[in-house]
């Protein structure tokens, strides 16, 4: 298995490519790049751990070295968020660095699982599909939005709330991933009862987890090392899914229902990607509502990607 994490010197990076060298099944390789000056010293420093995962670094002018023969690429390059930013205020920037490094994996390894980490999600998935196209190459069950963070995020705050260990807890979360639009199926969670406060307020909380980070972390940048988790899990998920084993995760796909072209939505993974998009099933009332009322929100954030790389 090769995978490669674009962007690999930056906070996310760094915290995934840690977890990757130390969980990674034996024989893997990890390809490191990032624009940074740095990466090669990233990739020295994660080659002394000893593990059987050979670990390379790529600097700016060796991308296409740096794709060729992965399995899986993983996009955590762009700026993050600083306090009082939106995520769809990162789209200046991050909208042309996913375009490129898009067109780069088109060019190389058109075969590859991408995984999007780089904000704002909703938006840089279409982006991603659209220059896929563009390039002849696009297979919607290749291209995920990682959305693992307000999964893992969920369940630890479930856990905190209700005194359960939040390992075992599990929490779906569909939509897509900024504010509104990130929404938590309270009402699935096995075995846990809530009140209709709680519902309320545990929603938003998982809703704005992601301004908690930024503001704590006081203009040093949003979530990585939980980040970095999140995406080593869906990562290693998918590895062990293209290995032959059955698994299961939330993840940020294009789907044919009628809540918007792409949606988060339980998926399972297989040797070639998406394996089945399974339902969400059935949602609270209140849960409902919440739908209703951002999927306008999150189609207009999917129309602003395909209109960045089509025109309008
Ligand atoms: N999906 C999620 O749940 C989630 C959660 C947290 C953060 N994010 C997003 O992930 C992104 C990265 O966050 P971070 O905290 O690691 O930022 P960071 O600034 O620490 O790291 C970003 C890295 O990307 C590199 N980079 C910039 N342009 C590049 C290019 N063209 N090619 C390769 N590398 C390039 C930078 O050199 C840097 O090393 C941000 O967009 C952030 O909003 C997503």
């Amino acid at each position: 298995m090769k995978v490669a994490v674009l962007g690999a010197a930056g906070g996310i990076g760094q915290a995934l490519s840690l977890l990757l060298k130390t969980q990674l099944p034996a024989g893997s390789e990890l390809s490191l790049y990032d624009v940074a000056p740095v990466v090669p010293g990233v990739a020295v420093d994660l080659s002394h751990i000893p593990t059987d995962v050979k670990v390379e670094g790529f600097g700016k002018d060796n991308l296409a070295d740096a794709l060729t023969g992965c399995d899986i690429v993983l996009i955590p390059a762009g700026v993050p968020r600083k306090p009082g930013m939106d995520r769809s205020d990162l789209f200046n920037i991050n909208a042309g660095i996913v375009r490129n490094l898009i067109d780069a994996i088109a060019d190389t390894c058109p075969e590859a699982c991408i995984c999007v980490i780089t904000n704002p999600v909703n938006t840089t998935v279409a982006i991603a599909a659209e220059a896929l196209k563009a390039k002849g190459v696009y297979n919607k069950n290749k291209l995920f939005g990682v959305t693992t963070l307000d999964v893992i995020r969920a369940e630890t705050f479930v856990g905190n709330l209700k005194g359960l260990n939040p390992a075992n807890v599990h929490v779906p979360v569909i939509g897509g991933h900024s504010g509104t639009t990130i929404l938590p199926l309270l009402s699935q969670v096995e075995g846990v009862d809530f009140t209709d406060e709680e519902v309320a307020s545990l929603t938003t909380r998982i809703q704005n987890a992601g301004t908690e980070v930024v503001e704590a972390k006081a203009g040093g940048g949003s979530a990585t090392l939980s980040m970095g988790q999140a995406a080593a899990r869906f990562c290693l998920s998918l590895v062990a899914a293209m290995r032959g084993d059955n698994v299961v995760e939330y993840t940020y796909v294009e789907t044919n229902s009628d809540d918007a072209v792409f949606f988060s939505h339980p998926v399972r993974l297989g040797k070639n990607g998406v394996e089945e998009i399974l339902s969400y099933g059935e949602l609270s009332a209140f849960e409902q509502n919440a739908k209703e009322s951002m999927l306008d929100g999150l189609r207009g954030d999917i129309q602003l990607g395909v209109e960045f790389v089509n025109g309008k």
